[in-house]
């Protein structure tokens, strides 16, 4: 139900580098994670690149939106001066130079589809199907665990990501759980909930479990709560502090 690293790392690698960067893997690693979670949205040219907001302002500098630029000129973007001066310079990495690092290092990644308002289900189809085309080795020879977990808040782009790439495994993103979430849940193919630990109780957890879904929440941030939400059958979470709870915490 849960092939995947129990622990990963948020957005690269937490909030020991700027997130969404290759520093941030570089930074992961050196913690000995193996398991990243990261966003991805489409630049105006139809480009996925790692970035989390959809406006500039915060760690990107400058006035603007990502739906608006292109993915050449987001490229040369510093994301790594908001975060600390060692990191000046660091640019906005195309998705392509995430999947290359993360192979390159044996690294699993949640991607995280992030589209911009109106552009759900075109984010979700390209997302989906770049990582089928890079994942096809391992996908044809079965290795689920070797295959990225595509997760959103969007039903409508994880709809698109199952219709273009149904064998690219999917995974609803919920702040929250509504009542009526499994038949959403169901219609996708979702083999995963990822949920805000915040809003999760025992009882909903052994909920999502008992229905037959992996269960993963983020962002766990406080050793003690990621000790509380395991023993509650929580299969996996993401983090913040990589230097807290390691890769190989229990
Ligand atoms: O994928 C889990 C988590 O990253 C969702 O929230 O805003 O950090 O992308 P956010
Ligand atoms: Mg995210």
């Amino acid at each position: 139900m849960w092939p995947y690293p129990k622990i990963v790392a948020h957005r690269g690698g937490g909030t020991i580098a700027p997130e969404n960067t290759v520093a941030g893997l570089r930074a992961g690693l050196a913690y000995g994670f193996r398991a990243v979670e990261f966003d991805v949205m489409l630049s105006r040219d139809g480009i996925g690149m790692v970035i989390h907001d959809p406006e500039f302002g915060r760690t990107v500098a400058g006035l603007g939106a990502v739906a608006r630029t292109l993915a050449r000129d987001l490229a040369a973007m510093d994301a790594g001066s908001w975060h600390s001066a060692p990191f000046k310079g660091e640019p906005v990495p195309y998705y392509t130079q995430f999947i290359a690092y993360c192979r390159q290092h044996g690294i699993w990644m949640n991607v995280e589809i992030k589209p911009s308002d109106g552009v759900e289900a075109a984010t979700g189809a390209w997302v989906a199907q770049v990582t089928r085309d890079a994942y096809a080795q391992e996908i044809a020879a079965g290795q689920v665990a070797r295959v990225p977990l595509l997760s959103s808040f969007s039903h409508a782009a994880l709809a698109a990501a199952r219709d273009a790439a149904p064998e690219v495994p999917r995974a609803w993103l919920l702040d929250r759980l509504p009542p009526d979430w499994q038949a959403p849940a169901r219609a996708l193919q979702a083999v995963a909930i990822h949920t805000n630990h915040r809003h999760l109780t025992q009882a909903l957890a052994a909920t999502v479990k008992a229905a037959g879904f992996g269960l993963f929440c983020y962002t766990v941030n406080d050793p003690d709560r990621a000790r509380e939400l395991l023993s509650w059958g929580v299969d996996g979470l993401c983090t913040d502090r990589i230097d807290l709870i390691g890769p190989t915490f229990t």
